[in-house]
């Protein structure tokens, strides 16, 4: 790997993310060489902490990871800490100096990642601080991290967006969706583009629907207090669902670049139909985890910090269509939800059967072929299986369906790297192909927005799903409407 140069900003530098997440993936790019000598990183937060008390927090987030004891500590050198009241400007200009301190102490190029691992609500007072008390280096680059939410409609999605663009630029902002860090997401245009039989295939000819699973078995655990704000429709399909519908339907790029890709998706957002009232009562479901039948795991009302009469959802399905003429007819089925019966991340596509059967006449009893289905698994095991019509030897043309798996072998599963490490990477060599740009935030949430207030207009009737099972039984309706079926967890 090549050195990069670099001071790392993080606001909320004590915080849950930047211990569980951030530390342990900047550890392995320093393992891994991206980052030596010429590199420092400043965390920032309200407590009161010593350089020393920071780097011992830094030291025990990294060493449950991977850990040779003397490469962390020399790894947790490169840390500083430094007291920060996200209002106050002469915060702002301490950590400007300590910044420009530490780029000439590391000779770090004048490069500076400017990291928000706080609650979005600072987001714009942070960003305007470093603009108006100057934060931004002439020389070298500046790059903004923001994670989600972003947002929680249009309109605050807009306002944010608003208040950080005022300082940073669109090619500053890396917008983290760490669905796209997965191995198996970025693999997708792989598949996609340099498999000819793939993609001459790939359109509403051949295409009968694409179903797209983000099954977890958790529930909402100790974050309680978020999610109640949330729900599964922003919690999962404004980004990480529509991400992956957007690699799988997005048009073939012209190349391979950050924009190229951002354009193609965000063209396919635009054209995703926009239902009236009507139409989400039809094409979106939405449910609530209660008990599992054994009453072993509690409802998703009984937990901490969830109101009794919690109408939040946490399982979506829905039906999404795409106008556009490579895809009028397809449904792309989304569904997502906590404590399901087993965690899954995966795209399975059923094409439509053979027009032109020609055994449909006199073989029809013995011959009875079944839609093919091209599954790409991007949890819990990564890998492709593809389901064929064939014949077994010995029975004639009885038609069996067979599968063919390919799965990585073990040895190189072990080599695979983590959402964020990945990400990480890509934000220190400035590669923007894997974070979202503000136009597919703009149409993911249009499209969402009209669910939301569909639903904020009519009660639900939670809980209306058993924990450990696939959902509410108006999850398989929805498909059966349209005389499908869901391929995984029925
Ligand atoms: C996060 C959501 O973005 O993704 C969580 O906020 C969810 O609610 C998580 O559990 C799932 O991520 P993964 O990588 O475990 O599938």
């Amino acid at each position: 790997a090549q050195e990069q140069r670099l001071i790392f900003i993080i606001f909320g530098g004590s915080g849950d993310l930047a211990h569980r997440k951030l530390y342990p993936a900047l550890f392995k790019l320093y393992v891994k060489g991206y980052l030596r000598q010429h590199f420092a990183v400043i965390g920032t937060a309200r407590r009161q902490w010593s350089h020393e008390y920071f780097r011992q927090t830094v030291m025990e987030s990294v060493v449950a990871d991977i850990g040779d004891q003397e490469q962390i500590a020399s790894f947790a050198q490169h840390f500083y800490y430094q007291s920060h009241d996200v209002n106050d400007a002469e915060h702002y200009i301490a950590l400007k100096k300590l910044s420009a301190q530490l780029n000439d102490q590391y000779s770090a190029g004048n490069n500076q990642v400017f990291y928000m691992a706080v609650a979005p609500k600072f987001f714009g007072t942070v960003a305007s601080h470093i603009n108006s008390e100057h934060l931004l280096n002439e020389q070298g680059f500046n790059r903004l991290v923001i994670e989600k939410p972003f947002g929680r409609d249009l309109a605050s999605a807009k306002a944010l967006n608003d208040s950080i663009s005022k300082t940073f630029a669109e090619d500053q902002i890396y917008r983290i969706d760490h669905y796209l860090g997965k191995e198996m997401v970025q693999a997708l245009p792989i598949i996609r583009f340099t498999n000819p039989l793939l993609a001459a295939v790939w359109n509403n000819q051949y295409i009968s629907n694409v179903q797209i699973t983000l099954s977890e078995t958790l529930g909402v655990g100790e974050r309680a207090g978020y999610y109640e704000t949330a729900g599964t429709l922003r919690d999962m399909i404004q980004n990480h669902a529509l991400q992956i519908l957007g690699l799988i339907a997005m048009d073939r790029p012209a190349e391979f670049t950050a924009s190229a890709i951002h354009d193609q998706k965000s063209k396919l957002f635009s054209q995703l139909q926009l239902y009236s009232a009507e139409q989400v009562d039809q094409n979106f479901v939405r449910g609530q985890y209660g008990p599992d039948a054994k009453e072993y795991q509690q409802g998703y009302r009984e937990a901490d910090n969830v109101a009794d009469d919690s109408n939040t959802e946490t399982f979506v399905a829905g039906k999404i269509l795409i106008d556009n003429d490579t895809w009028q007819g397809v449904p792309f089925y989304v569904r997502s939800g906590k404590r399901l019966r087993r965690k899954a991340t995966r795209v399975d596509i059923v094409f439509k059967p053979e027009a032109n059967n020609i055994f449909a006449t006199k073989l029809a009893k013995i011959v009875r072929p079944r839609p093919v289905v091209l599954s790409l698994v991007i949890e819990p095991k990564q890998g492709i299986q593809l389901l064929l019509n064939a014949t077994t030897p010995g029975n004639g043309l009885r038609t069996t369906l067979d599968e063919l798996r390919f799965q990585p072998p073990a040895a190189s599963l072990a080599d695979s790297q983590e959402a964020y490490e990945k990400l990480l990477i890509d934000i220190v060599e400035g590669n923007q192909t894997n974070f979202t740009n503000w136009s597919e935030q703009y149409y993911t949430w249009r499209f969402i927005d009209r669910i939301r207030k569909r639903w904020d207009e009519v009660q639900p009737d939670f809980p209306n799903y058993c924990s450990n099972t696939f959902g509410p039984e108006a999850s398989d309706q929805l498909l059966k409407k349209d005389s499908h079926e869901w391929i995984f967890g029925t």
